[in-house]
Parts: C-alpha cells; sequence; structure tokens
C-alpha cells in the first residue's frame, strides 16, 4: 500500500523534544499561535477527544488538515477517543504523522498494525491510574509511551506527582530492551514540573498551558528547554 503519510523527521530518538498541545491555543487564531510557537518546539501535540471516552470534545480531521495546511511540523495525534481503529485513514490522510492510542482500551494489537500499514508512528497512552504491566507489552511495538500526569479531557489541570515512578519504570525498561521509544508526559507540565519528569526519564514534554496562555508562547517552549537541559538524566 503506498503510504498516505507525508515524512516529517521527528528528530532524534531521546533527545528532549517540547510539544506545545493546540488543546489551549485560541482556535480562533491557530496558524498565527502555531507560527509562533514552531521555532522553539518539536513537534505540535494535537489532542483529540470524542466525549465518549474523555468527558470533553475537542477537534478532529479536519482540524489537523487545517494544521498540515499552516505548518510543517510533526503532528502528534493525542487519540482520546474510543474507537481509534475507525479513524486512523482520516487522520493519516489529514496529515498527522503519529498517532497515539490509549491502553485502557481492550487490544492494541490491530490498532497498532493499521498504524503501521498506513505509514502513521504509533504510540500507547496510559492514564495516571493505568499500571504499568496493562501495556508493558505494547514497548516493543510503538515508537512513543505517553505517561498521562492528569486524568485526559481537560486542561489546565494540576500534575500528579505520584506517576513519576512509573515514569522511571517505563525508562528503565526502554533502556534494559534498547528500545526505540519516545517517553512522553502530558498533563501540567510547566517549568516547576519539568525537571521532575525529566529527570525521572522523559524526553518529550507536552505543554498546553505553559505555552500557549503564556504571556510570550515561544519564549515559553525556550524557558521549558532550558529547564530541562539543566537536568542530569
Ligand atoms: C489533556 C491533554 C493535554 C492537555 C495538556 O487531556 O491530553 O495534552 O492539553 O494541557 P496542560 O499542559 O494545560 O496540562
Ligand atoms: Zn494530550
Amino acid at each position: 500500500m503506498a503510504t498516505l503519510v507525508q515524512s516529517i523527521d521527528p528528530g532524534p530518538i531521546g533527545a528532549l523534544k517540547i510539544a506545545p498541545s493546540v488543546l489551549a491555543a485560541d482556535f480562533g487564531r491557530l496558524a498565527e499561535q502555531v507560527s509562533q510557537v514552531s521555532a522553539g518546539s518539536d513537534w505540535l501535540h494535537v489532542d483529540v477527544m470524542d466525549g465518549h471516552f474523555v468527558p470533553n470534545i475537542s477537534l478532529g480531521p479536519p482540524v489537523v488538515s487545517s494544521l498540515r495546511a499552516c505548518t510543517d511540523m510533526f503532528l502528534d495525534c493525542h487519540l482520546m477517543i474510543t474507537d481509534p481503529g475507525d479513524y486512523l485513514e482520516p487522520f493519516a490522510q489529514a496529515g498527522a504523522q503519529s498517532v497515539t492510542v490509549h491502553a485502557e482500551l481492550a487490544d492494541l494489537d490491530p490498532v497498532i498494525a493499521e498504524a503501521r500499514a498506513l505509514g502513521l508512528r504509533v504510540g500507547v497512552a496510559a492514564n495516571p491510574d493505568t499500571e504499568f504491566e496493562v501495556f508493558e507489552r505494547y514497548l516493543p511495538l510503538v515508537d512513543l509511551v505517553l505517561c498521562m500526569t492528569v486524568f485526559p479531557g481537560f486542561g489546565g489541570q494540576a500534575f500528579m506527582p505520584e506517576v513519576l515512578p512509573k515514569i522511571a519504570a517505563v525508562r528503565a525498561a526502554i533502556d534494559a530492551q534498547n528500545l526505540q521509544c519516545e517517553l512522553e508526559v502530558d498533563g501540567g507540565i510547566d517549568l516547576a514540573t519539568t525537571a521532575a519528569v525529566v529527570q525521572a526519564g522523559a524526553t518529550v514534554l507536552v505543554a498546553g498551558s505553559a505555552v500557549f496562555r503564556a504571556a510570550d508562547p515561544l519564549g515559553a517552549t525556550e524557558a521549558l528547554r532550558k529547564a530541562a537541559a539543566g537536568v542530569a538524566r
């Protein structure tokens, strides 16, 4: 099958990446807001919510398509939806590079396989109360593990430090098996919480409010990168 997915370099695995979440942007000025942060960002994080898997509705393939038309950034789509398998092709067609699906859903193997067949990168996400054992078996199959540091559904929530041991356990497993896998964190990431997640082993920092609600969004991406750079890993 010819791949639909436009190849955009995701950057070297394990190098620190900043991924602003457009959920916190002003949707009426999306193109302008994205262009403001792109120079300081590695990926753009796109939160897709279906009002079923999470109690909120955000955006879908048409908005991904609009984002694709206004930026050449790597689109990291976080699918907080009950039936991701029904929407992989629309997201690939809209211009996504990566889809991350939730471990709380039953058997992800067919979804992971289909995403790969479409040419998408694929990740597995875990809610704060989902234990490592639930998704450990997917690690060799995915490009990314996303440890949620808030319960998904809304931006602007407080970081949950109790997730840190799980982040460290995922990091240890990735390293022990020498897997080519990013470790992403999402929820309440800001200048106060960056050091702890980087120390625990995170390589991709998703930040919504801390970037798009800042007076200077580009400066906020640079400040996060600087905060992460000061941490021994
Ligand atoms: C939450 C989303 C997050 C959210 C993060 O369900 O997955 O990506 O936008 O927002 P902040 O950074 O404000 O916690
Ligand atoms: Zn997200």
